[in-house]
């Protein structure tokens, strides 16, 4: 809207729409429904088995049978789609990731048990190292170097065995250059021509991953930091960049990571691009709001319906978050 001279007080008094819930409601500008979240899982191996993920309070990793039946929920909250994260055993972590193209792995034996009985959802699989890799980087390391094209070779096989499984998307969250473009055209020479490509483009090299490290275990061995592949938090239009390279590859959807300090990439991605955008509240996101909850300090509900609908306003399609499931429910109690 123009700004004019003419609207300037007592003829315009803004508080006018706000006086009441009915008028509020009417000239509210952006929505947030249960089918804007994608609900990230962190799998286990076992059966029936649930271990609390100490720094995510309220966050489970859940053995196949039961993250079955977190989607079977997901579904009937209205959530989308479930993004996948292994917690693999320390046997199964190597130098060279090996387990991350083993088409039974823990991933895809998870996304093959949900597709099959909870169809309507969809499932993401992330493609990345960082689970499989004894030292927690998300590609290969060669004397201390990460070596990007050794490291797409795996990760291309890694997306191949995900969508073999029956994902519905491959989330490239690496940070390696040209991997977006080297899957797009493995899926589509081996017949997977539907698969789509949610790139983490702009994703930093943030402390907020913390928590996450915890739940998939990749913090154990891991030292150093992933600034030689994930951005430097200082940059903006290198994140348009990254954006741009990973549509012309053929990615369908971009993301941004993290969320909440990131609101003016997205805004910049969405407004530029208008592409299928995302953000990523993460693990880090997600404790930070929890510690204050539990202290007392905020209120669960109102702050974590704030936070998500700053997504929304700042130009996104849809949030990843572990508040999804507790967001649609929050939003069918209020009949949204
Ligand atoms: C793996 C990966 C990470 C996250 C998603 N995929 C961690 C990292 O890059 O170290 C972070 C998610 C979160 O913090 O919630 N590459």
């Amino acid at each position: 809207m123009k700004q004019t001279p003419s609207r300037s007080y007592p003829r315009t008094r803004l508080r006018r729409n706000r006086k009441a819930p009915w008028s509020r409601n009417l000239v509210q500008e952006n929505e947030l429904c249960a089918q804007d979240l994608i609900w990230p899982l962190f799998i286990i191996d076992g059966t029936n088995e649930r271990q609390p993920v100490a720094s995510m309070p309220g966050v489970d990793r859940l053995s196949i049978d039961l993250a079955v039946e977190a989607v079977r929920e997901a579904a009937q909250l209205g959530i989308p789609a479930v993004a996948l994260f292994p917690n693999a055993t320390a046997d199964l972590r190597t130098e060279l990731a090996d387990e991350a193209t083993n088409p039974d792995n823990l991933i895809c034996r998870a996304v093959r048990a949900i597709k099959q009985e909870v169809p309507q959802v969809g499932v993401i699989c992330d493609v990345a190292l960082d689970p499989y890799t004894s030292h927690g980087h998300d590609g290969i390391l060669i004397d201390g170097v990460i070596d990007n094209d050794r490291s797409v070779e795996v990760l291309v096989q890694q997306a191949l065995v995900q969508a073999k499984a029956g994902a519905d998307v491959i989330a490239p969250s690496d940070m390696m250059d040209g991997r977006v473009g080297l899957i797009r055209d493995e899926l589509e020479a081996e017949g997977f021509v539907d698969v789509q490509i949610m790139a983490y483009s702009a994703k930093y090299a943030s402390t907020f991953y913390g928590p996450f490290r915890d739940a998939i275990g990749s913090n154990v061995n891991f030292k150093g930091d992933k600034k030689t592949y994930q951005m430097n938090p200082a940059n903006s239009d290198e994140a348009l960049h990254e954006v741009l390279l990973d549509l012309q590859e053929g990615a369908d959807m971009v993301m941004v990571k993290p969320g909440m300090a990131y609101l003016d990439i997205l805004s910049r991605i969405a407004t530029q691009f208008q592409c299928p955008t995302f953000a990523y509240q993460v693990s880090g996101e997600y404790a930070m709001l929890m510690a204050a909850v539990e202290k007392g300090l905020l209120d669960k509900n109102q702050v974590m319906m704030e936070c998500l609908m700053s997504f929304k306003r700042a130009g996104a399609n849809g949030i990843l978050t572990y508040f999804a499931q507790d967001a649609a429910r929050l939003l069918r109690d209020k009949g949204l």
